[in-house]
């Protein structure tokens, strides 16, 4: 069941200033979260991703197309009706938004003070939701005296205590350190699994995307450049925007400097070789060029887990005599796909010198 639905969204801004140009944020965005999903929204800064969970949670109205949340259409409803709509809705943010005169257990009771919440049953979804972000013995510090994965973990208990259905997360994990986000998507991914939270991740970090997103987007100047599951954009990513950003997580394939360096001590046949967790085992690749002869030494790329599956590039320098290594070549091709690496530049050596 879809959980939000967005079509052709787009959000115009006005000029700041007379004469000025109207800023279009978010251009023309349809997408659909279906209930239970984790979907990681990625793009680059001033991609939009901010302002479209603005317009899911009808912080501002879209300047056109359809919002509907949980199958009400939130871009014509009233205030009234809107703060009904956001109470299904939690959100977290990077800078936690914390209410620094609170306690820990204060932050989590202040929306269920808001929403009417008795007392005695306040004091009993507090503990629960404490208990579950793992921070019972804080509840009564302020939250100067938590670390920021501490300050997450309490600003999660709070967009969770009045029970949404979805959790919009924005550069949650942007100001935490590597071993803290870990834990945090940990957290996260026990929100989507334990409770049936649905969560919306706007990130520019692709680990994060990579660990915990089951489908992913990809935002620039404001549009959807591609979308797909997490393995599929992962594997093979097809807008340069999302090639780049995949980069920064999985290097397998040696670019021209790489090769650059391994051409000067590599001197057999250089291929990279793809596998993908549906086609073919590298055991049997390596049995084949073992059957025809071939010497092989595994001299750049890596394999990556996504989704439980697997995939990456491995590039081999074969060893043997040509004809050998051709005839295993045409039998590794049967198997995965082939690229032979290119000859670097002659000027590549002397330019990296410089
Ligand atoms: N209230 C506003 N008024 C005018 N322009 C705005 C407003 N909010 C955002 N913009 C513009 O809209 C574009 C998208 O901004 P947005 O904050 O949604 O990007 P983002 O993807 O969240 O970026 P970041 O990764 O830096 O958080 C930017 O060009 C921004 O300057
Ligand atoms: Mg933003």
């Amino acid at each position: 069941m879809a959980l939000i639905e967005i079509e052709g969204v787009t959000k115009t801004y006005p000029p700041a200033r007379r004469g000025g140009q109207p800023v279009t944020a978010v251009d023309d965005v349809s997408l659909t979260v279906e209930k239970g999903e984790i979907v990681g929204v990625v793009g680059y800064s001033g991609a939009g991703k901010s302002t479209l969970v603005r317009l899911v949670n009808a912080l501002e109205p879209a300047t056109s197309g359809t919002i509907r949340v949980d199958g009400v259409e939130v871009t014509s409803l009233s205030e009234r009706r809107l703060q009904k709509v956001r109470l299904g809705i939690g959100m977290i943010f990077q800078q936690f938004n914390l209410f620094h005169s609170r306690t820990v257990y204060g932050n989590v009771a202040y929306p269920l003070t808001v929403a009417g919440v008795p007392r005695a049953e306040q004091h009993r979804r507090i503990e629960e939701l404490l208990s579950f972000v793992g921070l019972s013995e804080k509840a009564h510090q302020y939250s100067e005296q938590l670390s920021g994965g501490q300050k997450q973990r309490v600003a999660i208990a709070r967009a969770l205590a009045t029970d949404p259905a979805i959790l919009l997360a924005d550069e949650a994990t942007s100001a935490l350190d590597p071993e803290t986000t870990a834990d945090v998507v940990a957290l996260l991914r026990r929100v989507n699994e334990e409770l049936g939270v649905t969560i919306l991740v706007i990130t520019h970090e692709m680990e994060v995307v990579k660990s915990i997103a089951d489908r992913v987007v990809v935002m620039e100047q404001g549009r959807v450049v591609e979308a797909g599951s997490a393995f599929d954009v992962f594997a093979r990513p097809s807008h340069p925007a999302t090639q780049r950003f995949v980069r920064t997580l999985v290097d397998d394939v040696p670019d021209a400097r790489a090769v650059a360096h391994l051409r000067a001590r590599h001197t057999g046949r250089l291929v990279t070789l793809s596998f993908r967790d549906d086609a073919v085992s590298q055991s049997q690749v390596f049995a084949e060029l073992v059957r025809q002869g071939v010497e092989f030494e595994l001299i750049f790329g890596g394999i990556e887990d996504v989704q439980g599956r697997a995939f990456g590039h491995l590039t081999l320098e074969l060893r043997g005599d040509d004809e050998a290594v051709e005839a295993a070549l045409r039998e590794v091709r049967e198997l995965v796909p082939v690229t032979d690496v290119p000859e670097p530049p002659a000027d590549a050596d002397e330019r990296e010198a410089v």
